[in-house]
């Protein structure tokens, strides 16, 4: 059984007072809840780690360096990530891919560093608006998988998140069929270059304008295993509806 997963990228919001909200996020949580991951601004990494000790919820960065150490003003590497007590980072997000010009093969190395510290790559992919409407989003899809992923992948190490980038942030959201086209893609894909046992695992996310309104429809997607959601989970009475619809599933 493929593992389910909700993850939170709260980007640049967020101070210490934030971390509230993981504490409201507890009695919210459903019987037996998926994993859930909350990526706060790599300043609270160490405390959101602490605050998290002991409860359901993981914690994960937004981003690392491509290099393991050095003369990098500014970044955070992979390695000082796990040791803030983070077990996951995201790579590849569009907001870098777009704003620091990430391209694949950063975005690869970025998740070389994450498996060489312990931490589970969760690797963003999606489509421009322009792309999908010149019909090229499973063209630009496989060409970012198969550039932005490492050989190796492994269930215990990758998650692939789906983030249209016209989704995001903007409250559209793709049809189902959209969704299930792009998620179906990537497992035939993953299940080509992996075999079928390691792709079979690998949890892919859905990521654009999640909230709990629409949360049970995008989840009912066979090939849907969770969501990467951003605004709606700065809020854990946003959150957790969303939870509560994965957990349901
Ligand atoms: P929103 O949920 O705010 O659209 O953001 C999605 C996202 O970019 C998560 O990484």
């Amino acid at each position: 059984m493929r593992r389910k997963l909700a993850a939170g990228n709260w980007k640049m919001n967020g101070s210490a007072s934030a971390l509230a909200e993981l504490h409201a996020l507890l009695p919210l949580l459903p019987e037996m809840p998926p994993d859930i991951v909350i990526c706060p601004p790599a300043p609270l990494l160490y405390r959101a780690s602490a605050a998290a000790q002991g409860t359901p919820i993981s914690i994960g960065a937004q981003d690392c360096h491509m290099q393991q150490s050095g003369a990098f003003t500014g970044d955070v590497s992979a390695a000082m990530i796990a040791d803030a007590g983070a077990t996951h980072v995201i790579v590849g997000h569009s907001e870098r891919r777009d704003a620091h010009e990430e391209s694949n093969g950063d975005v690869r190395a970025k998740a070389r560093q994450a498996w060489a510290a312990g931490l589970t790559a969760i690797i963003c992919i999606g489509e421009s608006g322009d792309d999908r409407e010149a019909d090229n989003t499973l063209d630009i899809i496989g060409g970012q998988l198969s550039g932005s992923l490492p050989d190796h992948a492994t269930a215990a190490n990758t998650v692939i998140a789906y983030e249209p980038i016209w989704a995001i942030g903007t409250g559209v959201v793709p049809t189902l069929d959209q969704i299930v086209e792009v998620h179906d893609f990537i497992r035939d894909r993953l299940i080509t270059r992996l075999g079928g046992e390691i792709a079979d695992g690998i949890p892919l996310l859905y990521g654009g304008s999640v909230k709990p309104e629409n949360a049970d429809t995008i989840f009912r997607a066979a090939n849907v295993d969770g969501a990467l959601v951003g605004g709606a989970s700065l809020k854990a009475a946003d959150f957790a509806p969303i939870i509560a619809a994965l957990a349901q599933s």
